[in-house]
């Protein structure tokens, strides 16, 4: 397995790659690598002859109050995965390697990045889409492989992707749980053990939903009403968001029709953690 940092180098090698005929798989991530990295890179490499990992910690989709700089990052444990998974390039450029000091040009669309994450997070999306197109430019890749778990970056990434033309297939992968059913993510590590017991209940609030819903509740209403009682049960929990929206447009909907995406965010004590249902 190579780890490289240069873009030239990189690019070179996904050429020689492509030049002889072999598929490319690029599983995007920010490292800390945990299970549901993992997963994508068992997919890519199934399903590709070649597979290259970005890992990459993008100052750009973090706002100027946010957790860049404590965004957890170590290689070693890192490389040590991708190896496991199957591997054969990891991409780690420096942030000057990424935007030079001139950097002026971004990639952004209207609608889609408005709610949800976007509405909290306002430059979030411009600063995934501005890094995901970079890294399709440096990594021509047949395939790209993203979790479920940031839908509303799966729903942006898959629009980017068709109304840019870019060549690249996306494919959403389901949502990789603890035990207890909270979704793995690299924030979990911000997590005292108090606030780890009680960040289920983000898996349970959702659970109750899709109880409702298969025992015929139509009304995204109360759906929202059902997971924020739930979680405002738990006293240390605060709800950024609870929406109930159109998985093509990232729009509120009354009535629960497919595809539909009920996705909340949550504060566990400092933490912001985010979960969802897609309903296809
Ligand atoms: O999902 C992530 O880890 C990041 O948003 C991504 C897609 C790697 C872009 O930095």
């Amino acid at each position: 397995m190579k780890i490289s940092g240069s873009i030239e180098e990189t690019r070179k090698q996904v050429k020689e790659w492509k030049a002889q005929g072999l598929s490319v798989g690029l599983v995007p991530t920010m490292g800390y690598l945990h299970e549901g990295h993992q997963s994508l890179m068992e997919r890519a490499r199934r399903e590709n002859d070649r597979v290259a990992v970005s890992v990459f910690v993008n100052p750009m989709q973090f706002g100027p109050n946010e957790d860049y700089e404590a965004y957890p990052r170590d290689l070693e444990h890192d490389a040590a995965i991708c190896e496991k998974a199957g591997v054969d390039l990891i991409f780690h450029p420096e942030v000057e390697e990424m935007y030079g000091p001139d950097f002026s040009a971004y990639v952004d669309m209207h609608t889609l990045p408005e709610k949800l994450c976007g509405a909290s997070r306002p430059v979030h999306f411009r600063g995934v889409q501005t890094v995901v197109s970079k890294l399709f430019h440096i990594i021509p890749a047949d395939r790209a492989y993203f979790g479920q778990k940031d839908a509303q970056q799966l729903a942006i990434i898959r629009r980017m992707v068709m109304d840019l033309n870019f060549d690249i297939e996306i494919i959403g992968c389901p949502i990789i749980r603890e035990e207890d059913g909270l979704a793995k993510s690299s924030r979990n590590t911000y997590l005292s053990p108090e606030e780890r017991a009680q960040a289920v209940i983000l898996n349970q609030s959702l659970e109750e939903a899709m109880k409702a819903i298969e025992a015929g509740e139509k009304d995204a209403a109360k759906i929202r009403q059902l997971i924020t009682d739930k979680i405002s049960a738990c006293p240390i929990a605060k709800i950024d968001y609870v929406e109930v929206v159109s998985f093509d447009t990232i729009q509120p909907i009354d009535k629960i029709e497919h595809p539909v995406l009920i996705a909340i965010a949550v504060y566990i004590g400092t933490t912001r953690l985010i979960d969802n249902r897609i309903l296809m």
